[in-house]
């Protein structure tokens, strides 16, 4: 699933939200309401600006945010730097150079400091961005459950052993995907939803 129809990565990406969700009651739609309400529209108008000016970067924001999901969780560790002693998932053959988006998920989060230091997570803004960024290309939009916490870690060789690959057998595949909370009834119509939307 290295290079996926926008569409595939939407549907994988919708289903993942609802499974991430399932999986941790803690997570809530209004969690930003009390420290900081602003949250949600800042990063929508910063979507629909960042799409306004390059269409393709929909699917592109919604790739970092399924990449981020399928590794680790959704904790924002696609996000991370390589240090001298870690080389992050940035890095790995399924990410780099085709994964994009990133200095526009940094400006949202600069964006949201100024507003309300240290309160908004990457993860929530990549999930966030992620919906934002789907409806204003004209798909379905979808309530986001936010409270999801940053990760410190990010290591590329999980990338591989984490994300589908095109090569994956069916066996792998159900692995790959009940690993993130979706059984293989999910990954059939999802894999349905693909052949059908295309
Ligand atoms: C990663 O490095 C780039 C380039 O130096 C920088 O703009 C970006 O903010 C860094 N990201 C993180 C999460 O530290
Ligand atoms: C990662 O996957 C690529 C093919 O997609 C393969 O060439 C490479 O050997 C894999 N690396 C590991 C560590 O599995
Ligand atoms: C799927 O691939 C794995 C790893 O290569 C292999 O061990 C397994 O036998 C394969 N399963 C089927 C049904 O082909
Ligand atoms: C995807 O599958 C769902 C559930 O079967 C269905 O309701 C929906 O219409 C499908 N979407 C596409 C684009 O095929």
């Amino acid at each position: 699933m290295a290079s996926t129809s926008p569409r595939s990565v939407l549907l994988i990406v919708l289903a993942v939200a609802v499974a991430i969700s399932d999986a941790q009651l803690q997570l809530s739609e209004t969690f930003y309401d009390a420290t900081c309400p602003q949250a949600a529209s800042i990063v929508q108008q910063k979507v629909n600006a960042f799409v306004d000016a390059d269409r393709g970067l929909a699917a592109a924001l919604m790739r970092l945010h399924f990449h981020d999901c399928f590794v680790r969780g959704c904790d924002g560790s696609v996000l991370l730097n390589s240090t001298d002693t870690m080389l992050t998932e940035k890095e790995a053959l399924l990410n780099k150079g085709s994964l994009r988006g990133f200095e526009q998920i940094d400006e949202i989060k600069m964006d949201l400091e100024c507003a309300c230091p240290g309160v908004v997570s990457c993860a929530d803004i990549l999930a966030l961005v992620a919906r934002d960024a789907t409806a204003k290309v004209g798909g379905t939009s979808w309530p986001v459950f936010l409270g999801r916490i940053d990760g410190g870690a990010s290591f590329a060789d999980e990338v591989n052993s984490s994300l589908p690959e095109r090569t994956d057998n069916f066996t792998q595949l159900v692995a790959r995907f009940a690993r993130v909370g979706l059984d293989a009834r999910d990954m059939v119509i999802l894999s349905g939803n693909v052949t059908s939307a295309k």
